[in-house]
């Protein structure tokens, strides 16, 4: 079925989705068909749109709600609860460091000036080169692995300062 752009219109206030990537539109329809039938699909359906787009843009939630048939809030809701799903978009590689206490307790703090030192960039936002976005986050359920990261979603840690640049090279080299 065709997307009728009409359908999936941007809110006010956010930009709307480029024409170059509204064709996505069409793939996320497509990979939502299986999880129509399974009862709450949504974080998965959301995984799809975020790994199509690089973030959950509006006109994607708008589809999610549609063709998964549940409120266009109770998405939005989904989105903003779970740190994985961002409202912007994002570098390739988003890096996430847990604060959490444990995590603050086994140097967090240190790995994460270590990172913005390492990447050029403080966190919240993406690097110069526009390959990493940095992002401190609460508990990613890795405390045995303090101080523990995610690199989109691949576990590492403990990870400590002297790490980063081995880490960050891995990840340009596509180890990450
Ligand atoms: S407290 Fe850091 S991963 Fe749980």
């Amino acid at each position: 079925m065709a997307i009728h752009h009409t359908e999936l219109e941007t809110p006010p206030g956010r930009e709307p989705l480029p024409e170059s990537e509204r064709p996505k539109l069409e793939t996320l329809r497509e990979r939502l068909q299986p999880l129509k039938e399974l009862p709450g699909s949504s974080i998965e359906a959301l995984y799809a749109a975020q790994e199509l787009f690089s973030y959950v843009p509006p006109e994607a939630m708008t589809l999610i709600a549609e063709e998964l048939k549940i409120p266009e809030s109770q998405v939005f809701g989904v989105v903003t609860f779970y740190t994985m799903f961002s409202l912007e978009p994002q570098a390739p590689n988003v890096l996430r460091v847990c604060r959490d206490l444990s995590c603050h307790l086994a140097g967090a703090p240190k790995l994460i000036g270590a990172l913005e030192d390492a990447l050029g960039v403080r966190h919240g936002h993406t690097s110069p080169d526009g390959q990493f976005t940095l992002k401190v986050v609460s508990c990613l359920g890795l405390c045995d692995m303090q101080p523990a990261l995610l690199v989109n979603l691949d576990q590492h840690g403990p990870v400590m300062p002297d790490d980063v640049p081995d880490l960050l090279d891995g990840i340009r080299n596509g180890a990450g």
